[in-house]
């Protein structure tokens, strides 16, 4: 088999990236270990930047997007018993985020490639890229037990953070960057109505806890525990206890109750592979960098890395210019560390870090109450949150 771009990995970045490179007449092919029943169910990121949300409307496959998915203008942080609310849009020229769920990002993206009858081999196994320093590299995987091997002129790692692309690049080309927080977040799904319009990010003494929503039935709501957490220790009454206590306000708010569909331990991690590209392989999302969800900045690092690939392998298609692929790395690593920034800072002031001083803590409530209070501060939060400029 031979195709122009192997993509490994049919996540947000590597479905992208197919359609982005349908759309310009490039043919590929992608790979995913999974099925995509699985692919299409696991319940992940959440909040879409403005730019994620005006790439996949642009690129045809944000029509369910705009009908389903809500807009938010702003988020609240809580902290000491009370709301602040960070109205993104009033300080960001009104760019906004968009609550959709990842699943259905990627139930929308497999359908548009499905349609254009764009292969996607799902459940593949043992993913092993050969000839790497040659012109053709080449994947090599087992479909229905049979050993197949797929020549490319280019081949996107897109295959997240346990994936084998970043491993088979040589041993001393890439440098990694790499910070492991004391951090967890148990995330729940719940089916309840909103309990509030607009996320509510929280400090408490106990802990951080964030509320977020899926639809005006689902709920998804998280608080930070240990990165090592038994689910075990987490009977459901414990957790709405813990969310009870930590989103407690003297403001006259409820929390809904309902039914927990799903519990899951996530440990924080923040990792940065540098280049993101080695000879004729690119990674892109998660393979090449990880960050805390805080900032909820992951899935759209996925989508802005893959924009810039695309962009970069239709020119070289278009007119043989190698320019912008020597340039994709640089160009993605800019705004990679931005969001690792943030996604690091967001985390430190939300968090509670109970083997610290107090000092500590009171240095998070002075930075919370100065990003609540200070106009430019707040525009800071938020012209991260919404998303910074492409590019
Ligand atoms: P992935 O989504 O991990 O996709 C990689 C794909 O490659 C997978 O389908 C995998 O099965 C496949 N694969 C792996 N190995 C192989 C192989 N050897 N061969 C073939 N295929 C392989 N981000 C946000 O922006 N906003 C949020 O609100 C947010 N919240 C989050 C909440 C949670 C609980 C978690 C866990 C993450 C969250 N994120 C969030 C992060 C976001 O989900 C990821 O950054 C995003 O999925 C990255 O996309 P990707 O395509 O790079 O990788
Ligand atoms: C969600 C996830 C995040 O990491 C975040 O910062 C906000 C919301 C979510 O899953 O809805």
């Amino acid at each position: 088999m031979r195709t122009q771009v192997g993509i490994v990995g049919a996540g947000p970045a590597g479905l992208l990236l197919s359609h982005l490179l349908h759309l310009r007449g490039i043919d590929s092919v992608v790979l995913e270990i999974r099925s995509r029943k699985e692919i299409e169910g696991t319940i992940r990121a959440g909040v879409l930047e403005q730019g994620t949300v005006d790439l996949l409307i642009e690129s045809g496959v944000g029509g369910r997007l705009q009908r389903e998915g809500s807009v938010h203008h702003g988020i609240e942080l809580r902290f000491g018993g009370r709301g602040h609310r960070i109205p993104l849009s009033e300080l960001t020229g009104g760019r906004a985020i968009t609550l959709y769920p990842q699943h259905e990002v990627i139930k929308d993206l497999v359908g548009a490639r499905l349609e254009a009858n764009g292969p996607i081999f799902f459940e593949v196994a043992d993913v092993g890229l050969v000839d790497l320093t040659s012109s053709t590299p080449k994947i090599r995987f087992r479909k229905d037990g049979e050993l197949k091997e797929l020549a490319c002129d280019f081949i996107a790692g897109c295959d997240g953070g346990q994936g084998v692309c970043r491993a088979s690049i040589p041993e001393g080309v890439l440098t990694p960057f790499e910070r492991v927080h004391p951090l967890g977040w148990l995330g729940i799904l719940v089916q309840a109505p909103r309990s509030s319009e607009e996320l509510i990010y929280a400090l408490h003494d106990r802990g951080f806890a964030l509320v977020s929503t899926r639809s005006p039935e689902i709920q998804r709501l998280y608080l930070q525990c240990d990165p090592n957490e038994d689910i075990d220790n987490w009977p459901d009454g414990r957790i709405w206890e813990e969310l009870h206590a930590r989103l407690a306000t003297d403001e006259g708010w409820t929390l809904h109750e309902g039914a927990i569909l799903d519990k899951v331990v996530v440990a924080m991690h923040s990792f940065v592979a540098e280049p993101m590209r080695y000879k004729r392989l690119f990674l892109a999302g998660d393979a090449a960098h990880i960050v805390p969800p805080t900032g909820a900045k992951g899935l759209n690092l996925a989508v802005a890395d893959v924009r810039v690939l695309a962009g970069a392998l239709a020119d070289f298609y278009a007119s043989g210019r190698t320019g912008p692929l020597d340039e994709y790395s640089e160009i993605c690593l800019r705004r990679v560390w931005k969001a690792q920034r943030f996604s690091w800072w967001m985390t430190s002031m939300l968090h509670r870090f109970h083997e610290e001083d107090r000092f500590r803590y009171q240095m998070q409530i002075a930075e919370l109450d100065y990003v609540t209070s200070s106009r430019a501060a707040a525009t800071s939060l938020a012209e991260n949150y919404v998303g910074l400029p492409i590019g």
